[in-house]
């Protein structure tokens, strides 16, 4: 029998009751925004949930330097939508999977045992981790039960893949500053479809630095994982898969640009509600979509504006604070935002839109403020000055590159070219800073492995609003360009950049760096 686990019990979405949509819901499509797959399913109204946090996942063994996590990658039926069973991929049976925690220097080990159908490679995001253990696409893990003789789609045929048979233990050193992370599925032309299904986590690193602020921690420190999706009628998650065998990557031919969902999900829930103190709360913000960019506002704003004060990018710290009526997240991007609700009066219901949605998609997720009259004492603040980013000066750069991401006749691509193992298209040289110059003819949101970078410039001008701190994605828009400054610090070997709308790059849109 399959293990099943329901996320009910947690996410209390046995609550909501099989209403339909409402009319307001239903008001018709903006023109101009791309339609999303609909779902057959019927959808919950919004706001019926409460938010499920995912659970902190408890290493198996602790030494002087080290903390040991297992993992095992399995199918799990969820409770999602009210009435149906959801058939998920799962680390370890939740979606998202568990939350790490780790100590910046300390190490983290984890060991993953996939019992899925299909080879699956695991990546943390944003960590800064030697080849080896970095999830390359091609370094699969295939299925307990299997035997490397089997055949499956997109083997690597370079010579330099190394596959592991139904276990891989990665080792992250996490030498790196406090910083949201994620971990995801990153298997070669099927990472959209794997973590559609579920296979998605946060990875929280933790530093002395971001310690000492006076920065809202415990309950009020909440990731939020933001994704959307589309349901069959009996609930299953609806991919457009072009081959749903798996025997092919890529989706049907409507939805190239990328597979937008009509469900939003907060944390795998539709539409939740946070009850929320008067009080500030820190918000960690995971844009987790295939492809949806969200533009995310407080509605209605508190008196005043500047709701969403970021301290943080993906990266970590910002040196300053930066406060933002509005936030624009394109896929993997993290912002860290300190939201004081002791600004709104009591009781009030802050819904979290999405103002490039349409319909369900413009609905995000809802706080409802304590009606207590006498807002609790907050002994938290955002200070003035939260750490010391260090400014990479791009005329040192060691190289000056030029990508240009573009949707030719092969498809997705870098340069012209479609991804192919072992084909590098830089050899930075370790211990230098580069330059590398993104031009889009598409909204790309570009991700480098390894190192994080500065935007540098967009257009040739300044960087824009959202681009403060250190990122490891960068939403280049349509027909524009963006230069971005990245050090490569340590750790050689073959590593990955790509754009992370997870349609354009399992159709290709990835191409290998190798340090030296
Ligand atoms: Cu979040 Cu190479 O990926
Ligand atoms: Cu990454
Ligand atoms: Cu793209």
């Amino acid at each position: 029998m399959k293990r099943r686990r329901f996320l009910a019990a947690t996410a209390g979405t046995g609550l909501a009751a099989g209403t339909p949509l409402s009319g307001r819901l239903l008001k018709p499509h903006r023109p101009g925004l791309p339609m999303p797959l609909r779902s057959a399913a019927p959808l919950p109204r919004p706001y019926q949930v409460p938010l499920p946090i995912p659970a902190v996942l408890r290493p198996v063994r602790s030494d002087a330097t080290t903390d040991h996590y297992e993992i095992t990658q399995q199918v799990a039926h969820l409770r999602i939508l009210p009435g149906l069973e959801t058939e998920a991929w799962t680390y370890d049976g939740s979606y998202p999977g568990p939350t790490l925690v780790s100590r910046s220097g300390r190490r983290t080990v984890v060991t993953h045992r996939n019992e899925l159908p299909q080879p699956v490679a695991v990546h943390l995001h944003g960590g800064h981790t030697p080849h080896d253990s970095d999830g390359h696409p091609t370094d699969l893990i295939l299925p307990v039960g299997w035997s490397r003789r089997h055949r499956y789609a997109m083997a690597d045929t370079s010579g330099l893949a190394r596959t592991a048979l139904g276990e891989r233990t990665y080792t992250y050193p996490l030498d790196q500053r406090a910083a949201t992370l994620w971990y995801h599925d990153h298997r070669m032309g099927f990472t959209g479809p794997s973590a559609y299904r579920g296979l998605a986590g946060f990875h929280l690193v933790h530093d002395d630095e971001e310690e000492r602020l006076p920065l809202p921690r415990g309950e009020r420190d909440i990731p939020l994982m933001i994704t959307d999706r589309s349901f069959t009628a009996d609930g299953s998650f609806h991919y457009p898969a072009v081959d749903p065998e798996w025997g092919m990557p890529g989706v049907t031919h409507h939805w190239m640009e990328g597979v937008l969902g009509d469900t939003i999900l907060v944390n795998g829930a539709p539409w939740p509600v946070l009850d929320v103190r008067r009080q500030r709360y820190r918000l960690r913000l995971l844009n987790a979509a295939n492809s949806r960019i969200l533009r995310l506002e407080l509605d209605p704003q508190p008196p005043g504006g500047d709701a969403l004060v970021q301290i943080g990018a993906d990266g970590g710290l910002l040196e300053r604070p930066v406060r933002h009526d509005a936030l624009a997240m394109a896929p993997a991007e993290r912002f860290d935002v300190v939201v004081d609700f002791a600004r709104y009066r009591p009781g009030t219901r802050v819904r979290l839109v999405n103002r490039l949605g349409s319909g369900t998609t413009a609905e995000v997720m809802r706080f409802d403020v304590s009606g207590a009259a006498r807002a609790p004492v907050d002994d938290t603040a955002v200070p003035d000055r939260l750490s010391t980013v260090e400014r990479l000066d791009p005329r040192r750069a060691m190289a000056v590159r030029t990508f240009y991401f573009r949707r030719t006749a092969a498809g997705w691509t870098i340069n012209g070219m479609p991804y192919r193992p072992g084909r590098a298209l830089a050899a930075p040289k370790l211990g230098t800073t580069e330059l590398w110059r993104i031009v889009s003819d598409f909204h790309h949101p570009i991700h480098v492995h390894l190192n994080p970078f500065q935007v540098v410039a967009r257009d040739g001008g300044a960087p824009g609003r959202y681009d403060a701190g250190w990122k490891d994605t960068v939403d280049v828009l349509p027909g524009k360009s963006a230069e971005i400054a990245v050090r490569f610090t340590d750790y050689s070997g073959r590593f990955l950049f790509h754009c992370h709308n997870l349609e354009h790059e399992d159709m290709a849109m990835m191409a290998d760096f190798v340090t030296r």
